[in-house]
């Protein structure tokens, strides 16, 4: 029998969320551990697609030549990166990561070849850069193509011969680091668009490799779904059922525009709440697209639909009350609900509560309080 969500398990869906990787931007945070990859048979599953991934990974990783991996988001470039690392020559260096889209261009230049005390306002004492820090290991790039053009131009030149300068420092310092960059943007479009450097693509672009969709690889579904939901009930703390036959064919008939981290979130739904909120994507976009997936699902006892409206009702009411009680100031709405800000504005839209296109005007009556953020907040 299908069971009723109560309000205490729809708490925890919105505290799950907010547990959830996120989709943020993620803050440079230093160097990152790369043993906690997913074994083998795992990561690169049975597909043919992945086949061709692993193949030629295998081929490149012994050697220091530069890779650019892309692919759309979710598609585990930042994992076969350091997958890649694990497994090249520079493994006995660190793995440093640096997302370019997360920091604007003039903090990055500092962040990635460091500076010199004093060197600006603010420059107590000098701090060594990512590049620095990647010396006889790997530098991933991720988000490459949002590098800006004057720092396209610097980090052209420290490929060109491995030799750069700290931000007022006349001198030279030289590294050795293996070059990983990712992107989901069409670099050659962003050079004939004038936003990407041709030679500088050249330089990164050595050997490239594709991750493919979750969608081109569904016969791998169900491994990752186990690995995931094992994952999680380590995590939790928490058994769960087994997948059941019936699901996993639901799950390997999704499009799964998130790809495998749209799959690992539903897992986390699964484990913690139960088939029900597995089930649930995470778009109304998704939903009918779902509907479409499984004619059975769509077609469900009214038993199934009726949970689902009242699961969706009652987060709606919570996070109006929310909303209400701190003066419709969001951020403050989120920290009460204990959910990300920005999983509050998912969920703002997710439930109805403003439209996507009524967005820009209900977004400053919302802050009526005179708070302002940035949209990636
Ligand atoms: N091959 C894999 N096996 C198991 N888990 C994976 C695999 N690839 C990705 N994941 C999981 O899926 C999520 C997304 O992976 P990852 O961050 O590497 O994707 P990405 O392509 O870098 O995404 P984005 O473009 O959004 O940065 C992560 O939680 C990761 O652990
Ligand atoms: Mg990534």
């Amino acid at each position: 029998m299908a069971q009723w969500p109560t309000l205490c398990s729809f708490l925890t869906l919105l505290e799950v969320r907010a547990n959830m990787p996120s989709e943020k931007p993620k803050k440079i945070t230093g160097t990152e551990p790369v043993d906690l990859l997913p074994p083998d048979p795992i990561l690169f599953g049975q597909s043919e697609a992945m086949k061709e991934v692993r193949l030629r990974a295998a081929k490149i990783c012994d050697t220091n030549i530069p890779v650019l991996l892309y692919g759309d988001g979710g598609t585990g470039k930042e994992v076969l990166a350091r997958w890649i690392h694990k497994h090249s020559p520079s493994r006995t260096g660190q793995f440093v990561k640096v997302n370019c889209a997360a920091i604007p261009g003039t903090l990055l230049e500092s962040e990635l070849f460091g500076y010199e005390k004093g060197a600006f306002t603010g420059a107590r004492v000098s701090k060594p850069g990512r590049v620095e820090l990647a010396h006889n290991g790997t530098l991933f790039l991720d988000e490459v193509a949002e590098l800006d053009l004057g720092l396209q131009s610097k980090l052209l030149q420290f490929l060109q011969d491995g030799h750069y300068s700290r931000i007022g420092d006349e001198s030279e310092r030289a590294v050795e680091a293996r070059l990983i960059c990712a992107t989901n943007k069409d670099l050659e479009h962003g050079i004939e668009a004038g936003r990407f450097r041709a030679d500088l693509y050249y330089r990164i672009n050595v050997v490239r490799i594709r991750m493919p969709r979750l969608r081109e690889r569904r016969e791998d579904i169900t491994i990752l779904a186990g690995y995931f939901k094992k994952q999680y009930e380590r995590q939790f703390v928490k058994e769960s059922a087994a997948l059941e036959p019936q699901m996993l064919n639901y799950l390997r008939n999704l499009d799964w525009p998130g790809n495998l981290r749209e799959l690992s979130n539903s897992i986390a739904r699964y484990v913690l709440i139960g088939p029900e909120a597995a089930i649930i994507p995470e778009s109304p976009k998704r939903r009918a697209a779902a509907a479409q997936a499984s004619p059975d699902e769509a077609n469900a006892g009214p038993l199934k639909r009726i949970a689902r409206e009242a699961i969706r009702d009652m987060e709606r009411n919570l996070i109006l009350e929310a909303l209400r009680a701190n003066q419709w100031n969001r951020r403050r709405a989120a920290v009460a609900l204990k959910i990300s800000y920005r999983a509050l504005i998912y969920k703002i839209r997710d439930t109805g509560l403003i439209s996507g296109r009524s967005k820009l005007s209900t977004d400053s009556q919302l802050d009526n309080n005179g708070a302002s953020h940035s949209s990636t907040d």
